[in-house]
């Protein structure tokens, strides 16, 4: 069978923990969409291992592989790869040659479209990674990307990279009016070095034996009897398509695209289980609308900072404050309809104990009228005013405990407050976050004995 893991929310929901656990009883884990965007970290026996690109599942040694759909920066690949080989582990990573690569002029020119934004003052910036996302998809879109397999054949990336690059220094040169002599950025777009550099990259891949036709991998995976788990990156709200654009990531973290970005089919991936994952407040890195944000005045603020240093809520790729709000049903609806969730694992109820006041956004109200989910557009969105319901607060408690003894050794009011949002949203729990660790989750159902 097949799990997909989606974001429910902003990205930073703690899926790393959840697709580490059940990653166990899959034999294969696949990204199927982003690159070294995403900030997962995974706690295993108290290390902690900070990935941006590999799956994490490669922790535990399952098969990890960046699908299609994934745009890869091979030098993120590596250095992940060898410091995980360095602290002990043999991960086991496979890269599919469709897959596009980040190249170092996405990079750049993500840094330069974010920094000509932020001057025209009209608070369209992002607030992307700058890790040339945006960019790389822009360029496969345009028919002009280079793929893993053009990494393989030095010829054709030189061809490839003779087409593109003079077009991206016009770009910046003209459009953007850089000049990049004497610049440090020059090296990314000179013809030569990118192209020593990315065929000494296509050689350690062709080495090591990592490119996969992914489709055909995940097929014959899949008759052998293999179990797939598909790794969402990000969230839901910073989807291309039904998140807040343009305040977005550049690809698909909705359950549809694990079909798309990795080439096994859609009856494959909705034969399956989907399980949203669901941070039990909100947090969001970079800009856009947050209507249950908690920054009304000193007291949200104090309040906001003292959930963000309990949940760690800095970037795990930037090491950016995130911004903090309250749980958002209509977010969570959206996101259940759009990936069609079978189950939602609820993370970081930990850091809700102790609060003095716990509220739930129910509905939004917009020009006398309410709804319970989220508009389509992002200035109607913004101008939402959240509908709270207050909810009974729970003391800390010792969440080792509460992990070995199971849900019901969960304080009170922390289940009924995970009842309340499974209800809202019509969908069952199949696991509770209680702490940072892999062994500090409640589990209730495992997608894979379903
Ligand atoms: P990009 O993906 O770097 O282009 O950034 C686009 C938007 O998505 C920005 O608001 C980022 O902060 C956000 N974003 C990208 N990756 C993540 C993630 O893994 N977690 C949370 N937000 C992310």
């Amino acid at each position: 069978m097949t799990l997909t893991i989606v974001g429910s929310q902003l990205g930073d929901e703690g899926k790393g923990a959840l697709v580490d656990r059940w990653g166990g009883d899959a034999d294969v884990v696949v990204r199927y969409q982003g690159g070294d965007n995403a900030g997962h970290t995974v706690v295993e026996g108290g290390v902690e291992y900070k990935l941006s690109l590999v799956p994490s599942g490669a922790v535990r040694g399952t098969t990890g592989i960046l699908g299609n759909g994934c745009v890869v920066n091979p030098k993120t690949l590596f250095t992940e790869i060898d410091d995980l080989r360095e602290r002990g582990l043999d991960p086991d990573v496979r890269v599919a040659r469709r897959a596009h690569v980040i190249l170092p002029y996405h990079r750049v020119l993500d840094g330069i479209e974010e920094e000509v934004k932020a001057d025209d003052d009209a608070g369209d910036e992002v607030g992307t990674t700058g890790r040339g996302i945006g960019p790389t998809y822009e360029d496969k879109a345009g028919r002009r990307g280079i793929r893993i397999a053009d990494l393989l054949d030095s010829d054709v990336l030189r061809e490839k990279l003779e087409y593109v690059v003079p077009q991206k220094r016009a770009l910046v040169e003209d459009v953007y009016g850089l000049d990049l002599q004497g610049d440090d950025r020059a090296e990314a777009f000179d013809v030569d070095a990118l192209h020593e550099e990315f065929a000494a990259i296509g050689e350690r891949l062709a080495d090591e034996g990592m490119t996969v036709n992914c489709s055909d991998y995940l097929h014959r995976r899949r008759e052998a009897g293999d179990e797939i788990l598909f790794e969402g990156a990000q969230g839901t709200h910073i989807d291309i398509d039904h998140g807040n654009y343009p305040f977005v990531t550049s690809s698909n973290p909705t359950a549809g695209a694990a079909s798309v970005g990795s080439g096994l089919g859609v009856t494959a991936v909705g034969d399956g289980e989907v399980v949203g994952i669901v941070k039990a407040y909100l947090s969001r890195v970079g800009e856009g609308p947050l209507p249950t944000e908690l920054d009304g005045d000193a007291d949200e603020e104090a309040l906001a900072d003292d959930i963000r240093e309990k949940g760690g809520e800095f970037g795990t790729v930037t090491g950016r404050p995130r911004r903090i709000g309250w749980l958002d049903l209509p977010m969570l609806r959206h996101a259940a309809r759009v990936s069609g969730f079978t189950g939602v694992a609820v993370n970081h109820v930990d850091v809700l104990a102790g609060l003095d006041e716990l509220k739930v956004c129910t509905g939004y109200e917009l020009d006398g009228e309410t709804f319970d989910t989220v508009p389509t557009t992002t200035e109607r969105w913004e101008r939402c005013e959240p509908v709270f319901e207050t909810l009974d607060t729970w003391e800390p408690f010792d969440s080792a405990a509460v992990a070995e003894d199971g849900y019901d050794a969960l304080p009170e009011a922390a289940r009924d407050y995970l009842e309340f949002v499974a209800d809202e949203i019509d969908t069952p729990i199949y696991a509770v976050g209680v702490g940072p660790d892999r062994e500090e989750t409640v589990e209730l159902t495992n997608p894979f004995d379903e």
